[in-house]
């Protein structure tokens, strides 16, 4: 029997009546449209379904739709104005961190994630942080370089923010 949830959606409301059974990614995917969000294996190994539930990076083919019930979620799609990218979106476009871009979701989301959490990750702790997110493409130095970079502008407009805010 399906239940109802209401949660935050890229800043949006929702309301929406869920299986128990649904998975968070299926639910972004097949009944928000929000197909950004990629499965690549279902079992929590590729990292191409990560999205952000309450400002964490997590893998939505591994969590309940209900269990993000009351909770904000933010996708691929909910990064940036629309005709504008995220920095660590041009960041990936600038450095070719991306060939297919099936990865390339997941990897943003876990990037800017990693770049919130922790500001100055080096080179290894970005290798480190990413090694849950799987890309048969690029061979991922290009993506380090991505990271690298989007974490300089992210650091950058925030530093420039906290001035403007004095
Ligand atoms: S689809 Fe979720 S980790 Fe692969
Ligand atoms: S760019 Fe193809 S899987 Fe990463």
């Amino acid at each position: 029997m399906a239940i109802p949830i209401r949660l935050t959606v890229n800043g949006k409301a929702v309301d929406a009546q869920v299986e128990p059974n649904t998975l968070l990614v299926q639910f972004l995917r097949d009944q928000l449209r929000l197909t950004g969000t990629h499965v690549g294996c279902d079992t929590a190994q590729c990292g191409a379904c990560t999205v952000h539930l309450d400002g964490r990076a997590i893998k939505s083919c591994n969590i309940l739709a209900a269990q993000a019930d009351g909770c904000a979620v933010t996708t691929i799609e909910g990064l940036a104005p629309e005709g504008e990218l995220h920095p660590m979106q041009q960041a990936f476009r600038d450095c070719h961190g991306l060939q297919c871009g099936f990865c390339t979701p997941g990897m943003v989301m876990s990037a800017i994630a990693l770049v919130q959490e922790m500001p100055g990750a080096s080179a290894d702790d970005i290798r480190s942080h990413l090694d849950g997110n799987l890309c048969r493409c690029t061979g991922y130095h290009n993506i380090v370089r991505a990271v690298q970079q989007g974490q300089t502008a992210m650091v950058g407009a925030a530093a420039a923010h906290a001035i403007a805010a004095e």
